[in-house]
Formats: C-alpha cells, sequence, structure tokens
C-alpha cells in the first residue's frame, strides 16, 4: 500500500520525505488556504520534495471551470494529478482530463455507486473519506471493502485512495482490505511509528549495554 502525506505544509513533507517511504501528497482547498504563499509554488516545491503523485484540487463546480483549473494545475509539474469532486460535472471532466492524459483523482467520494461512476470515467484514484463517512454514523471500511469487491470484479484500474484517515486503525485496516493507497495527515503518520514496548525495548538495551561499557563504532 502506498503512502501519502495529507498536507499542504511544506515543512512536514521535507520532514517525512527524508525517512524515504512516502510515495506522495494529497492537498486539498481548505489545506491549501492554511499555508502562507502562492498555492501554485507550494504545490510546485511540494512536487520537487516527494517527487510522487500530488493531487491539487479544482474550485470550480462547473465543467468549463474544472477544465480550465484543471489544465492549469496538471501544467504545474509532470506529478501534478487534478482532483476533482464527484459531481455530474466532476466525473464528466474525469472523463474528459483522462481521455486526454491528465490523471485525475475524484474526490468526497462516499459511497460503492460513485466509486464505479468515478472508475468508468477513467479515475486513476478515488478518494473515498473514511473519517467523516464514520462521523455520520456509516461504517468508512466497509465502503473500502466495497469498493475493492466492485473494482476487482471488473479489472478497473482506479486505485483506490483511503481518504480523512483518522488514526492508526484506520490506515491497518485500509491495508487488510487492499487499498491501493492511504492518505493521512503527518500527525497520524508520526502515529504509526510508535509503540510503547518499542521505547521500553530500546531504553532496556541501551540501560544494559552501556552498563558493559563497550562500543560499536
Ligand atoms: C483527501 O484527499 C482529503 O484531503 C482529506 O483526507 C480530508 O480529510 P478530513 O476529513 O480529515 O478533512
Amino acid at each position: 500500500m502506498k503512502l501519502f502525506i495529507d498536507s499542504g505544509n511544506i515543512k512536514d513533507m521535507e520532514t517525512l520525505c527524508a525517512i524515504g517511504i512516502i510515495d506522495g501528497v494529497t492537498t486539498n482547498p481548505s489545506l491549501l488556504a492554511k499555508e502562507p504563499g502562492d498555492y501554485k509554488e507550494n504545490l510546485k516545491k511540494i512536487c520537487a520534495i516527494v517527487k510522487g503523485p500530488v493531487s491539487g484540487e479544482v474550485v470550480s463546480t462547473e465543467f468549463a471551470g474544472m477544465m480550465r483549473e484543471g489544465h492549469e494545475i496538471a501544467k504545474l509539474d509532470e506529478h501534478m494529478i487534478v482532483k476533482v469532486p464527484l459531481t455530474r460535472a466532476g466525473i464528466q471532466a474525469c472523463k474528459t482530463l483522462s481521455d486526454e492524459g491528465i490523471k485525475v483523482n475524484v474526490t468526497l467520494v462516499f459511497s460503492a455507486a460513485q466509486a464505479l461512476l468515478a472508475a468508468k470515467a477513467g479515475a486513476s484514484f478515488i478518494s473515498p473519506f473514511v473519517g467523516r463517512h464514520d462521523d455520520v454514523g456509516f461504517d468508512g471500511m466497509q465502503l473500502i471493502a466495497d469498493i475493492r469487491m466492485i473494482y476487482d470484479n471488473y479489472d478497473f484500474a482506479t486505485e483506490i485512495l483511503v481518504a480523512s484517515v483518522r488514526h492508526p486503525i484506520h490506515v491497518v485496516e485500509a491495508a487488510k482490505l487492499g487499498a491501493d493507497v492511504m492518505t493521512a495527515p503527518p500527525k497520524i503518520i508520526h502515529q504509526l511509528f510508535k509503540h510503547p514496548l518499542t521505547d521500553a525495548g530500546i531504553a532496556g538495551f541501551l540501560k544494559d549495554w552501556q552498563a558493559s561499557g563497550q562500543k560499536i563504532a
């Protein structure tokens, strides 16, 4: 499963990408609006750091505007993925941009029926929002299982990008269900490293080693 960072913050990218296990980045208008500076320059910097797929989202709600903004986003960098919402106009823009060879991430997906439409429109990624789904009393991970089954039934190449991830269990469940990608805020990616027994184990090994007075290098 690929790991994407869900953030627009350059410092977050630098810190996490230095570890070497980050495959891409997702942004949305709310995340980019929080960052100082020009959004285009910020997206270009993010592409240069992560060197993998970086989603930038359109804000138009009608087809022509989505196409105009999609072209603008796509030309920022070869790594840019155009993100469109799952509406009629968004699906039409997805189909048109995909036919032109531009990769599209269809976002704000909350049902398996919507995921089917996005795959039919040639989406490279779909972003089901598991956390927001849980928030309103639905089972976000069941949605991932349903989409996985449908895509496998028909060999759709669209990658399932689990979004709106709120805790490490979402990440583990996504991997168990065979999601292609998960995107999470930096805080949650840092949490994936943590286990109290790892910390306690290191402390014990260091104490014993220091008592021996030996050096490894
Ligand atoms: C995904 O692409 C979205 O940016 C994101 O995962 C939304 O998450 P939220 O529900 O925590 O805002």
